[in-house]
């Protein structure tokens, strides 16, 4: 799966243990999920184009590599994806954030759109679309779907845990984009939820219920 990342780094599983844990409050799943995104972050962002600035050191002046231009977007599915923003923006402040609104049915568990608005122009920018939760896979190809009619064509897709089977439909679905997993979970239960999985990423993010 040569698309696919799924991380092993000590830091991230450990992490991710502590969310799973059910007495984990808010406040304190509220910052791992910000610090999970922040590390999966730095690696999913390794390919950002650089071009070389002049910059005067105390001591001569030098052409030196930034990153280029303002080209990242950050699209969190609400509202769990909302949990990962800020940890890319401390790797990136610029980068602009788009928003797409969906929500899972209850009984048939497909995605429901209730609101998208995505920074102008896309096509030109990495896409970095995240949610913590990839389990059927259905919003996340909906929300590629998305972004690719918009015109978006360079998209990473990050998740913190993810089910195997919604592994495989957003691969099917998209071929062409890159997916960061932090777990690879074991599978899904009858409610589509993930085993063993976290719970709700969204209530477990706002406290909600
Ligand atoms: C959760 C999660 C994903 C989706 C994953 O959102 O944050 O967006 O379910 O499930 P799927 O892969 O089967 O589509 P939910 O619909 O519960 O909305 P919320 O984030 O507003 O709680
Ligand atoms: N959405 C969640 O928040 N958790 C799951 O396990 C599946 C979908």
């Amino acid at each position: 799966m040569e698309n696919v990342v799924i991380f092993n780094h000590p830091l991230i599983q450990h992490k991710i243990s502590i969310l799973r844990d059910k007495r984990t409050g808010t406040n304190e799943f509220r910052s791992l999920v910000e610090e999970i995104a922040m590390l999966m972050g730095y690696e999913a962002l390794r390919d950002l184009p650089l071009e070389d600035q002049e910059v005067e050191t105390p001591l001569e002046t030098c052409m030196t590599p930034m990153i280029a231009g303002k080209k990242l977007a950050i699209v969190p599915i609400l509202r769990a994806g909302l949990g990962m923003v800020n940890g890319i923006l401390a790797l990136v402040p610029s980068a602009k954030v788009g928003h797409i609104g969906l929500y899972r049915d209850e009984v048939t568990h497909e995605p429901h759109e209730y609101y998208c608005k995505l920074p102008t122009p896309i096509d030109q920018r990495t896409i970095v679309v995240t949610d913590p939760m990839l389990a059927t896979g259905g919003s996340a190809v909906e929300a590629v779907d998305f972004i690719k009619q918009h015109g978006g064509k360079h998209i990473k897709f990050m998740a913190i845990i993810a089910a195997p089977e919604g592994l495989e439909r957003l691969r099917k679905a998209h071929p062409d984009i890159q997916i960061y997993v932090g777990h690879l979970d074991r599978c899904l239960n009858d409610e589509a939820y993930i085993c063993p999985g976290l719970g709700d990423a969204g209530d477990r993010i706002f406290g909600t219920k």
